[in-house]
């Protein structure tokens, strides 16, 4: 299905009828196990010499269609669901990575994924350096000898700074290092980061690509196009003791990385995606790209309206003519800029806790990317265990509040929204 778009791909990639007794639904095949032929099938396998399922763990035919969706969708080779957005990031990092190794970031992160930088990976001498990602040339500078790759995000989680990808990944080539983005904020519908030269894309499927609320989820996309064997991954070249001696980079090619982060990521590690959650999630991928010009477009108008607004200090949304990233969003994000919205209100941080105390529409939560609109004051929440600085570093002001701006009618939000002001 290569020549058709993401809608019609995210309806009908992976699913041939003909295997499923005809259902127009892709079945939930809720079975941990699959009964093998005989002992020699069993055998070919488990030896990579035929394709098959062997346990859930490893895959899933209800996962295979989702990854296969996902993969096709971002122009990727190969994908992994995992239980998790950060278990898709935790497998990529863990698959790439030993002690001793060094990571260029952005420091533009969603909170999570900075503290498993900042303070898990530190415990297995695994390094971060942050960098400001507004000037490509910071990567440059950070990265060392044993720096082995960049992660960045796409749209950063709060700070929604848009990256320019492209002059990032051209850093990246220089020092032969893979981009890893995550692109969990703009969805694949909207930007396509393995255009713009990224090697791995990773997703929380939790937020809008599931897009209801009811399942965690998260999922790796290799673009297939770097190089592994070029002397910095040695356990691509050198024959695996985890895997009876595999060179992953002779057997598997391009597929070397997704491969790894299967056979051995989600057998070690375990991470796996349920089977039900990846049911809920492929209904949820076969309205993303409406939902995500749903979700554009009434952040776009809610942004202007704050901006308006006498309450309001300061707004942040990357498609308002204000932003700083004004000119980056029309170039990677001009299809619309997702629902994600800053504002800091007058007042500072007792009022920004008052209006997140006082909406109904708007849920309190900690969560981005349902159609139910949601709000949060991340710096006595998410970010809460981050120093000052920290909450600084990663975007987030003491009286900043963040919106996910969801699929009501735009003017019950507003009405909303004004009624918390009054309070
Ligand atoms: C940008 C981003 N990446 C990754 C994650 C982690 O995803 P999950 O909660 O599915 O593990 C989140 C969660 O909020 C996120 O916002």
């Amino acid at each position: 299905m290569g020549n058709q778009k993401i809608s019609t791909k995210a309806l009908h990639v992976g699913h041939d009828t003909n295997l499923t007794q005809g259902t127009r639904a892709v079945p939930l095949y809720q079975s941990t196990s699959y009964v093998f032929d005989d002992s020699d099938h069993a055998a070919n396998l488990f030896a990579l010499a035929e394709p098959g399922f062997i346990y859930t763990r490893l895959n899933n035919p209800t996962n295979d269609v989702l990854e296969q969706r996902l993969a096709s969708i971002d122009g990727g080779i190969g994908a992994v669901v995992t239980a998790g957005g950060t278990a898709a990031i935790s497998n990529t990092l863990l698959t790439l990575l030993k002690s001793g190794d060094h990571i260029v970031a952005s420091n533009s992160l969603y909170g999570g994924t900075y503290n498993m930088l900042n303070v898990m990976l530190p415990r297995f001498n695994i390094k971060t350096t942050f960098v400001n990602p507004n000037n490509p040339k910071n990567f440059t500078k950070a990265t060392k000898e044993n720096t082995k790759l960049f992660f960045v995000e796409s749209l950063g989680n709060p700070k929604l700074d848009v990256l320019d990808l492209e002059k990032i990944s051209k850093e990246a080539e220089k020092f032969r290092v893979p981009l890893i983005v995550d692109n969990t904020v703009a969805t694949p519908t909207l930007l396509r980061p393995i255009e713009y030269g990224a090697n791995i894309v990773v997703y929380s499927l939790t937020k809008y690509i599931n897009g209801n609320g009811t399942a965690l989820g998260g999922a790796i996309i290799d673009a297939g196009t770097f190089d592994w064997s070029n002397g910095k991954f040695p356990e691509f070249t050198k024959p695996s003791p985890g895997y009876h001696g595999l060179v992953y980079h002779d057997a598997l090619g391009p597929a070397a990385f997704i491969a790894k982060a299967r056979i051995e990521g989600l057998r070690d590690l375990g991470a796996a995606l349920s089977p039900f959650n990846s049911f809920q999630i492929l209904q949820g991928l076969e309205t993303l790209e409406i939902r995500m010009k749903k979700h554009s477009e009434n952040a776009l108008e809610l942004a202007k309206w704050l901006e308006s607004r006498d309450e309001i200090k300061w707004v942040n949304y990357p498609g308002l003519e204000s932003s700083n990233y004004y000119s980056l969003s029309k170039k990677y994000l001009p299809k619309g800029q997702s629902g994600l919205i800053t504002f800091g209100p007058k007042g500072g941080f007792e009022n920004a806790k008052k209006i997140t105390d006082n909406t109904s529409i708007f849920s309190l939560l900690a969560n981005i990317g349902d159609s139910k609109s949601l709000i949060i004051h991340p710096a006595s929440t998410t970010h809460s265990q981050l120093s000052d600085d920290e909450q600084l570093l990663t975007g987030v002001s003491k009286d900043l509040i963040r919106l996910s701006v969801g699929l009501e009618d735009i003017d019950d939000l507003k009405n909303d929204l004004k009624q918390a002001f009054k309070k």
